[in-house]
């Protein structure tokens, strides 16, 4: 694992889902990319627009990314779920870095439903198979409950970048 190079990019409106974020990086000891965005979420319209960006599966306007994820062997995403589906910037940053994504795996935060809808629009917007997929709820982060999820994950992960390794390895001799 020392030498496989990770990055963690996520986007947060409200704090859950940079929190898991957070420990995901420090658990893996890997980078860490926050997706901002350049328009303004604030006022009744501010959310009403994020729901129907969400509900239209359109993306929003967000800052150019400060990581090239093509330098690395594994790109970890999250997004909020909103209205059942992929957050709206994350949408954003999957279709702009989708040439320079390497593998990829997902993960979420929610109140309790769209999990399976969220990754499967990921999925299908980076035309590639996620090596493994992660949902919390809010409750569970704001509860501190998500270490055994979160350590189920890392394992994961890491079993799989091990085994690329160890195939790239056999196919070079
Ligand atoms: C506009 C909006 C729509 C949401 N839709 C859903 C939903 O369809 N299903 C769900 O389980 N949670 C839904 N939620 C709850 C968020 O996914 C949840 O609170 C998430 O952890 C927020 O992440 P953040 O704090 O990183 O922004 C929604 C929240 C917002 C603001």
């Amino acid at each position: 694992m020392a030498d496989a190079r990770i990055l963690v990019v996520y986007y947060s409106r409200t704090g859950t889902t940079r929190k898991v974020a957070q420990s995901l990086a420090a658990a893996l000891r890997c980078d860490s990319e926050e997706v901002v965005e350049t328009g303004s979420r604030s006022g009744v319209f501010g959310y009403l627009r994020l729901v129907i960006e969400a509900r239209r599966q359109v993306p929003s306007r967000i800052a150019a990314a400060a990581r090239d994820p093509s330098l690395y062997d594994l790109v970890v995403i999250g997004t909020p779920v909103w209205a059942w589906s992929l957050s709206s910037p994350v949408r954003s940053y999957l279709l702009t870095n989708k040439p320079r994504l390497p593998s990829v795996a997902f993960f979420c935060t929610l109140g309790g439903a769209g999990s399976d809808q969220a990754f499967g629009q990921m999925q299908e917007v980076v035309g590639k198979r996620p090596v493994g997929c992660l949902s919390i709820t809010a409750r569970d982060v704001a509860s501190e409950k998500y270490a055994p999820q979160l350590a189920t994950f890392v394992e994961t992960l890491q079993r799989t970048l091990a085994e690329h390794r160890s195939s790239r390895a056999t196919n070079a001799a």
